[in-house]
This record gives C-alpha cells, sequence and structure tokens, in this order.
C-alpha cells in the first residue's frame, strides 16, 4: 500500500514546467501538444502519467503508448516513462513499479494500472492495436509520441479503442489521447484535423524549449546559433512552428530492429565527426546485399577526445574497423590512432559532400532504432533554399548534421574503393 509518507515524497520530487499545467489538468478527448524539440513535452508527459496510473483514484485505467515504428519505443517513450519512476520514486522505485523489459511494459504495484506499447508501422501492427486488451480495467488512456509520424487512419483506429462504459469500473475514469510531436510542414494533417478548428473536445498546446527551465546552456546555445545559420528550421525546431517539409535530403530510410554483429554484415565501417559544440558522432554502419545498415551511434556534446576514447572503448566499439574521420582535424586523429583505433583522414574535395550524398541516395538505408540522434537528423537533413528564388540547392543545411557528416565519411571506403589508400 502507498503510505502517506510516500505520497508526500512523491509530490516533492515531481518537478513540473508551469506551462503544462493546464495540459495535465486537462480530461478532453484529444489533448495536442505541439511545441520545439526540446520544451519538456515527453519528460512532463511521462510524469504525468506516471502520477495518475499511480493513483488509486485512477484504478483501472491503462495506458498504450504508440509511436509509428514499435521498436523505437524502447529508448525514447519507454526510457522516458523508466526515468520519470525513477525521478519519482527515486530508491522507493522497485516499491511502486513493476518495469518488463520483454515485452516493454510498466505496472503500478498500487493500483494494477499498466502501460504498454505498439507501433502502427503496417497491417499487422495496426492489428495488433486492435486486440489489446487489460487482465484489470480498460484502456482508457493512449499517447501518441511523434504524432506527425502517423497516417490520420491510424489515429482513427486507435480512437476507435476509445470505447464503452467506464461508470462501472470507476467513475474517475476517463477516455483520452494525448498526441506529442514537433509540427513539421504546414500542410500536416493534425494542423488541419484538430488546430484549423473549433472542437470543444480539443485541446492543443504550444511550447518550447525557452518555457522549460530544465534545458541546459549547451542546448539553448545551440538553438540560438541554429536562429541565426537556418531561420526556416529554426521556426519548426525553436518555436515549434508549423513549417515546410519540402528539401529533405535523404528519404530512402527504413527504421526498424536488426541483429548488428559483425558477422551479419558483408563488412562494417566506422565514420566519425569530431565536435565539441556541435555533437561528436561516431556511427557503426554495416554493408550487406548493397544496402547500408547503421547499427549504433556514439553521440555526445562537449566531451573531450580523451573523454570519448574512453567511452568508444567501453561501449566496445572496434578497434578492428576501419574508422573515416573529418580530416580537418589530424591531431584528433593521431589520438584515436595512438588508443589503438584505425582511424583514416576522409578528404574534402569540392564537391565531395555532393556525391557522398548520391551515392547514399542510390541505396536503401536500414537504421537501427536505438539511433535516436541519427534519426532525429536524418528527418530533418534539408537542402539549402536560395532566399532569391525560393528553390532548393545542391548544399545541406549545416545545422545538425553531425551524424550525417560520421555518415558520409563511413561509406568512403565503399564509394571510393581501394583508391582511398592514398590519403594516408
Ligand atoms: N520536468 C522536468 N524535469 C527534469 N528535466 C526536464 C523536465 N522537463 C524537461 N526536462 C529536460 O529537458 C530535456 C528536453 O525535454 P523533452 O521532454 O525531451 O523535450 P521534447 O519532448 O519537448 O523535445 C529533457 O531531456 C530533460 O533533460
Ligand atoms: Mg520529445
Amino acid at each position: 500500500m502507498i503510505t502517506a509518507t510516500a505520497k508526500i515524497e512523491i509530490r516533492a520530487n515531481a518537478q513540473f514546467n508551469k506551462v503544462f499545467k493546464p495540459v495535465n489538468e486537462c480530461k478532453k478527448r484529444y489533448r495536442i501538444l505541439k511545441g520545439s524539440a526540446g520544451s519538456g513535452k515527453s519528460v512532463n508527459i511521462a510524469q504525468d502519467y506516471i502520477i495518475k496510473l499511480s493513483d488509486p483514484k485512477y484504478k483501472g485505467a491503462n495506458l498504450l503508448v504508440v509511436r509509428k515504428v514499435e521498436e523505437t519505443n524502447r529508448d525514447s517513450t519507454f526510457a522516458e516513462l523508466q526515468a520519470a519512476v525513477y525521478r519519482l520514486y527515486g530508491e522507493y522505485a522497485d516499491r511502486f513499479w513493476k518495469i518488463n523489459m520483454n515485452p516493454l511494459s510498466l505496472e503500478s504495484k498500487v493500483t494494477g494500472n499498466r502501460i504498454i506499447f505498439r507501433g502502427m508501422k503496417d497491417q499487422s501492427q495496426r492489428e495488433k492495436v486492435k486486440s489489446i486488451t487489460f487482465k484489470k480495467g480498460k484502456l482508457t488512456w493512449i499517447w501518441i509520441e511523434e504524432a506527425t509520424e502517423l497516417q490520420p487512419e491510424d489515429v482513427d483506429i486507435l480512437d476507435d479503442r476509445l470505447r464503452g462504459d467506464l461508470e462501472e469500473i470507476n467513475p474517475n475514469l476517463y477516455y483520452q489521447i494525448t498526441m506529442t510531436f514537433n509540427p513539421v510542414s504546414a500542410t500536416h494533417w493534425i494542423k488541419g484535423r484538430y488546430f484549423d478548428k473549433e472542437d470543444p473536445d480539443v485541446f492543443t498546446h504550444h511550447s518550447t524549449y525557452k518555457t522549460n527551465r530544465f534545458i541546459d546552456q549547451a542546448y539553448f546555445r545551440r538553438m540560438e546559433r541554429r536562429k541565426i545559420e537556418d531561420p526556416e528550421g529554426y521556426r519548426v525546431y525553436g518555436e515549434g512552428e508549423w513549417g515546410e517539409l519540402g528539401g529533405l535530403i535523404l528519404t530512402n530510410i527504413d527504421i526498424h530492429d536488426f541483429p548488428t554483429g559483425p558477422e551479419y554484415f558483408d563488412a562494417k565501417y566506422l565514420g566519425q565527426d569530431f565536435g565539441f559544440n556541435h555533437a561528436n558522432a561516431i556511427l557503426d554502419v554495416g554493408w550487406k546485399d548493397g544496402e547500408i545498415w547503421i547499427c549504433s551511434e556514439l553521440y555526445v556534446f562537449e566531451m573531450d577526445t580523451e573523454e570519448i576514447i574512453q567511452m568508444a572503448i567501453n561501449r566496445n566499439i572496434s578497434k578492428r574497423t576501419e574508422m573515416f574521420c573529418d580530416s580537418a582535424e589530424p591531431d584528433r586523429i593521431k589520438r584515436w590512432k595512438r588508443a589503438g583505433f584505425r582511424a583514416v583522414p576522409v578528404k574534402k574535395e569540392p564537391g565531395s559532400v555532393k556525391s557522398q550524398i548520391d551515392w547514399l541516395k542510390g541505396r536503401k538505408i536500414h537504421i537501427h532504432p536505438s539511433c535516436v540522434n541519427t534519426i532525429k537528423e536524418i528527418q530533418q537533413w534539408k537542402w539549402k533554399k536560395d532566399p532569391q528564388t525560393g528553390l532548393y540547392i545542391d548544399e545541406p543545411v549545416e545545422f545538425m548534421d553531425d551524424a550525417m557528416a560520421a555518415l558520409r565519411y563511413s561509406i568512403e571506403r565503399l564509394r571510393r574503393g581501394s583508391s582511398i589508400e592514398v590519403l594516408k
């Protein structure tokens, strides 16, 4: 049983951004949260649900968490909810929540309320959603993270699941769908459906990184820089406003689970883009049947080379695999070599970025769901626009492109064959 003291403790640990107060109090059927990256939407929703699902007042409630790609839940929504449990309960976490890794689920030991995770990528995943049942209570709440990835039909299927009388289970229960996302295109169906018309069942909300009191200073500085360097991207990622979807560079991607051991590939390569204020990104990339497989990422900010090398060693990043690095920083390459890695510079030539991109565009790129930063980057990596003509030009926007640089480097052996040897 939850004791009075434990309850007080939970409240004391819960820290919220003020801007989300109306969100967390809202009982309308649709809670639609748009906002800039880093505004605190995901953390807030995770905490909100952990508290509500722990509350005997809502006994009988159950939460379904949905992302387009089911496997991406583990490192995003599940991780977020798990972190919320630890943030709220500290050392008492295990007394109050049961957390399962396979299949992913969380269960309140106080109420028996559960959280489960699903995807909406294809017909079989959609069918799985239709057959969800809970031992105790009913499916009452659905959280759709990165909701812009879904089709309106997907949401209709989910919406259909929230039906039937709740009164007899518990009169405090209510049905609700929560969506969190960064707005993308101004023509997106979510805008038309929830923002452009009045609907008493819909609550819409807007937040930015500026109203997130927990955001770190480095993030703040990166955003401020984007404001100057990429105004159009800043509108979407900084202000959280509807923007433009056009001009994406790599759309030939498929995010899904796959085995990442070297035995599954014809070859493996590492790509590294150095950074301190920008991210330092290392990608472990497999090559098989003419397709590219991004297996894992190491993605860190404001760390010096020795720290990153140590992390790479701890993560078992292979010292036998060639590591293609930014040639602009020979000192860092030397340090990686000294630590036993096969670091090789990738020479930049006029047009090489464009050629690397062309090469990448011609192949399918599989991305392991654990590569959350690579996924974020690739989904917003765009061509620059000529301010005069409004047309896209053959040059990528130089923002949030560190994993993309690592990816470009990682394929140099494949693209250039043995001729790359000359550069050593
Ligand atoms: N209530 C909170 N308590 C502690 N840290 C928070 C809180 N809200 C946000 N943060 C911090 O801000 C970062 C960005 O929040 P997040 O919820 O991931 O933003 P969004 O989902 O809007 O992109 C988090 O990684 C976390 O470090
Ligand atoms: Mg988020």
